[in-house]
């Protein structure tokens, strides 16, 4: 049985990775997909692929103009969103020492402020029309405990997890359910690139970062995006009614609370 049959979802950087597989499984639960990415070509490329119950917007998390516009299109395009998935981020890493303001700056904007104020247009949407909905913000296993080399991105999702349990607490009144998902170690691209940051300044060939960490999962390999998708679906439905400014691990072990 589809289990999110007649709900509409924005997700926010779908146009590949861990969103696109949220969006894929999402359009094969029965829901129509806004898949909101900075990178419309490659949206439209995964909207072509996924079929007719998926559109592409532009948007960028870090332009208040931009969520406005992109949460106004999705409106229009689907009725209404009844799911709001913050998953766009970036990755960043260096020695505590080499850390730029602008790097940190850009990192805080687009994991937390676009997080922040994508969250906040979509949960003044869902009040508006007394929508019971659900918000779905993407954690991290670097959420939970800081790393000697990615001290920006770590503090993000560490943010995360904090804005997670404020956001839940303060809109439940509404029968708004904010949760977040925390992945440990996912492969595609966003992993390519943080392997090739560790080849770097751990002085590894190409591809032995991933191996590692790899090894060092319980389960015994990295995460897909695909190992993703049942928790955003088990989020977004009925069953999760009673579930509450929770951050929930789906890692394969690798973290314990
Ligand atoms: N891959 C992992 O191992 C892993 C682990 C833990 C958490 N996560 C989190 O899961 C989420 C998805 O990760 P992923 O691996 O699919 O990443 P990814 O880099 O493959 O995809 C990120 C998407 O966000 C989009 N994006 C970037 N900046 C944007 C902006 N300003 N506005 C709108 N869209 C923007 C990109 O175009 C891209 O499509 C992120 O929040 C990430 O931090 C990933």
């Amino acid at each position: 049985m589809k289990r999110l049959t007649g709900k509409t979802a924005m997700i926010t950087g779908a146009a590949r990775g861990i969103g696109r597989a949220f969006a894929e499984r999402y359009v094969a639960e029965g829901a129509r997909v806004a898949i909101a990415d900075i990178d419309l070509p490659r949206a439209q490329e995964t909207v072509s692929q996924i079929g007719e119950n998926a559109i592409a917007v532009h948007m960028d998390v870090t332009d208040q103009a931009s969520i406005d516009a992109a949460v106004a299109e999705t409106i229009a395009e689907l009725g209404q969103i009844d799911i709001l998935i913050n998953n766009a981020a970036i990755f960043t890493a260096a020695p505590i020492t080499e850390i730029t303001r602008a790097d940190y700056a850009r990192t805080f904007d687009i994991n937390v402020a676009g997080t922040l104020f994508t969250l906040q247009a979509v949960a003044r949407h869902m009040i508006e029309r007394g929508i019971k909905g659900r918000i779905i913000n993407m954690a991290s296993q670097a959420g939970r405990r800081g790393e000697p080399l990615v001290a920006v991105y770590c503090a993000t999702k560490a943010a995360i997890i904090s804005l997670t349990q404020s956001a839940g607490l303060n809109l439940i009144q509404h029968g708004i359910n904010v949760n977040a998902i925390s992945p440990g170690v996912v492969d595609g691209e966003h992993w390519d690139g943080v392997d090739a940051f560790f080849a770097k300044y751990e002085n590894k060939a190409p591809g032995q970062k991933k191996r590692e960490v790899g090894a060092s999962v319980p389960y015994g390999r990295m995460g897909t995006a695909e190992d993703l998708t049942g928790m955003a679906v088990f989020l977004a439905s009925d069953d999760a009614d009673y579930i509450v400014a929770q951050c929930y691990n789906v890692d394969g072990g690798q973290w314990m609370s």
